[in-house]
């Protein structure tokens, strides 16, 4: 079991960040654990730049980030923790697999249709081909797990079919260069939607700061970006089936649910029928109650430079080490010379 994933440090995590992807960091750390495995999380910060950019901005982020997903529960003693830009064979790689990679396949990611808009011409080289370095980053430690929401799905595609062609082309089935990684996306929190508007997901870089609950907002902002959440009139269904056509409300019935570690159907059960006005305030409640803790401890943390510096460099050292062999194999496969 090999646990791999990677999160931008752009801006502040959020509610989504967390229920969909962080959450299963921490869970999948302790299954590597005790499986003998190993789990390597690290901030995708080379991706960062595939954007305009603020370089002071990205340098304080990134050392936000690493105190954020501590304080979410990973530890660097179960987890090897790092960021991209000091482990050059994530770069590498990523030329390696240039080669690989269709323009075809990429001009088919939705992400990067997304991002790019109208404007294809003027996006730089970096957004198109960031999926090459997200293969790249998974494909570099044989990754078997890879904890995501839902919206990375496609590029964990991507890799599996770089990975496929790869050993196709240069390997044979009994001795192959790369590992097929499996996408581990949560059931309940898969998508977490803006808090203003259900057709959209919750994100980073939405211009509004009460469409997302950030992990280091205090109580009082949390309960009050729930307060004016976007809903509809009607009081809550008792059975799934009744949010169909609702999406601000399924999105806090499901925000609910993960949150309490139940099942949308076990939310209903309990709370159908309540309307906004009673169910809004217990859902803070939860809110507070389960992400209190966590700003608590990035408070406690994010001065603390030197540690996370340390944190960094222990990370970024052993993941140099166990992104080796894969990378020689690599440069071996393609006849690349090297001393
Ligand atoms: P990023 O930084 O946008 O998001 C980090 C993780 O959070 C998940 N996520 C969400 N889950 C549920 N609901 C939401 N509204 C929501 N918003 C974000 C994302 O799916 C992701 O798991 N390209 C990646 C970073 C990356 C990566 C990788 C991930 C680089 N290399 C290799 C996995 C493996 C990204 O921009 O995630």
């Amino acid at each position: 079991m090999i646990v791999v994933s990677g999160i931008q440090p752009t801006g502040k995590p959020h509610l989504g960040n967390y229920l969909g992807a962080i959450k299963n960091y921490v869970k999948l750390q302790d299954e590597a654990v005790a499986n003998n495995g190993k789990c390597l999380i690290f901030l995708a910060d080379l991706h960062a730049i595939s954007m305009p950019h603020n370089p002071a901005e990205l340098h304080a982020a990134t050392l936000e980030m690493v105190a954020t997903l501590v304080a979410c529960g990973l530890d660097p003693s179960k987890t090897v923790l790092f960021n991209q830009a000091q482990v050059p064979a994530h770069a590498e790689l990523q030329w390696l697999l240039m080669g690989t990679a269709r323009m075809g396949w990429l001009n088919r990611m939705t992400q990067w249709k997304d991002k790019a808009g109208k404007n294809r011409e003027g996006q730089s080289a970096a957004l198109f081909s960031y999926p090459v370095l997200q293969a790249a980053d998974v494909l570099l430690y044989q990754a078997t797990h890879v904890p995501v929401g839902d919206d990375q799905k496609q590029h964990l595609e991507l890799a599996r079919d770089i990975a496929q062609k790869f050993n196709n082309d240069f390997a044979s089935e009994e001795d192959p260069v790369f590992t097929l990684p499996d996408p581990f996306i949560p059931e309940t929190a898969a998508r977490i939607m803006s808090l203003r508007d259900g057709s959209k997901k919750m994100s980073k870089s939405d211009p509004s700061d009460m469409s997302r609950i950030s992990l280091t907002d205090d109580a009082d902002t949390m309960a009050q970006k729930v307060k004016k959440a976007k809903t509809d009139p009607e009081p809550l269904p008792s059975e799934v089936a009744g949010l169909a056509e609702r999406p601000e409300a399924l999105n806090l019935v499901s925000i609910y649910a993960a949150l309490a570690e139940t099942t949308a159907e076990q939310v209903l059960a309990d709370h159908g029928g309540a309307g906004f006005g009673q169910f809004k305030p217990a859902l803070a409640e939860l809110m507070v109650s389960v992400l209190s803790p966590i700003r608590d401890r990035f408070v406690e943390l994010k001065d603390d430079r030197e540690q996370l510096d340390a944190i960094l460099a222990r990370g970024a050292a052993q993941a140099r080490e166990q992104g080796t062999p894969t990378l020689d194999a690599a440069y071996k496969a393609l006849g690349l010379v090297r001393g």
